[in-house]
């Protein structure tokens, strides 16, 4: 039995080439994969060679890197595969850039990843301007998904979003509304950015990603593999999202905001504590597969 294909492009939110065909032959089709520092550092190979004591060198890393999402690359659908940019708080718009110049010549489908913060955002400006297709992560607010918004028009290949559910959720927010709330806001533009749900959790979590009309949702091998043990299901018209966290308990809401997305990104407001804290784990994760510290 393969997969009823939904709308939402499905990609798989992984580090592992063996675990992407794997979950490409259970559903019968894979349209992307997400890539990033903690992923890449949970690597069948990257594991195998810090047991054995062999830390990476920051070149062999890339090499690494570059083997693993080569791998992948042919592998998946349009969706292409994201590959993220080291970025840690003094890493600059030029730093970033150059990081990603380099990645989008590593496959034909790559889409770069860059932070949500101010750095990522002009890094990102900048790449939709030369051609290169750019996935914006760590995003944890509407103003973010504005400055999103507003920094990549113009580009001629779809901007990818990534709104981390989980994570908000994971203190007690609820992080399917953040989803919700971008496309809404979204309905008043052009079109240029693609909402991508990511940090699912739940099967739930990719079941209201479909309802929501989300355009691409990046899941764990684990949650599609529950999907694949439900027979598949698409949500009913009458699909209802519990908003609970894993222990049952009511998650708080998240307003809506009325946004003008027509303002320039640089008068939103980008700061959030979870970007912050989202950079600051995947640094560490990144400088734990190294000799010393890059
Ligand atoms: C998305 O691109 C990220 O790789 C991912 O969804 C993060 O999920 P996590 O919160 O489970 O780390």
């Amino acid at each position: 039995m393969t997969a009823n294909r939904p709308a939402t492009k499905i990609l798989v939110d992984g580090g592992n080439p063996e675990e992407t065909t794997r979950i490409k032959n259970l559903l019968g089709f894979l349209d992307g994969q997400t890539t990033n520092p903690t992923l890449v550092a949970k690597n069948p190979e990257v594991q195998q060679r810090i047991a054995s004591g062999r830390k990476l060198t920051l070149e062999e890393h890339k090499d690494e890197y570059r083997r693993i999402v080569r791998k992948i690359s042919p592998l998946v659908g349009p969706a292409g595969v994201s590959i993220e940019v080291f970025a840690d708080f003094d890493t600059t718009a030029e730093d970033m850039l150059a990081q990603g110049k380099e990645m989008f010549s590593w496959i034909p489908n790559a889409y770069i990843k860059y932070p949500c913060v101010r750095e990522g955002l002009r890094a990102a400006q900048i790449s939709v301007e030369s051609g290169i297709r750019v996935n914006m992560t760590l995003c944890f607010s509407q103003e973010q998904a504005a400055a999103v918004y507003a920094a990549t028009k113009g580009s001629r290949e779809p901007v990818y979003v990534s709104p981390f559910v989980g994570r908000l959720d994971d203190r007690g927010e609820n992080g399917m509304e953040l989803v919700e709330n971008i496309k809404k806001m979204y309905q008043a533009g052009d079109g240029h950015v693609q909402v991508l749900a990511a940090s699912l959790r739940r099967l739930e979590h990719l079941l209201y990603s479909f309802a929501l009309g989300a355009e691409l949702a990046t899941v764990p091998a684990k949650i599609l593999e529950q999907w694949a043990s439900a027979g598949f299901p698409l949500p009913e018209r009458s699909f209802h999202y519990q908003a609970v966290d894993s222990k049952g308990k009511a998650l708080a809401p998240i307003a809506y905001k009325r946004i003008d997305l027509t303002a320039p990104w640089e008068s939103f407001n980008l700061k959030h504590e979870l970007t912050d804290k989202g950079i600051e784990r995947f640094v560490q994760d990144y400088k734990s597969t190294l000799k010393s510290a890059a």
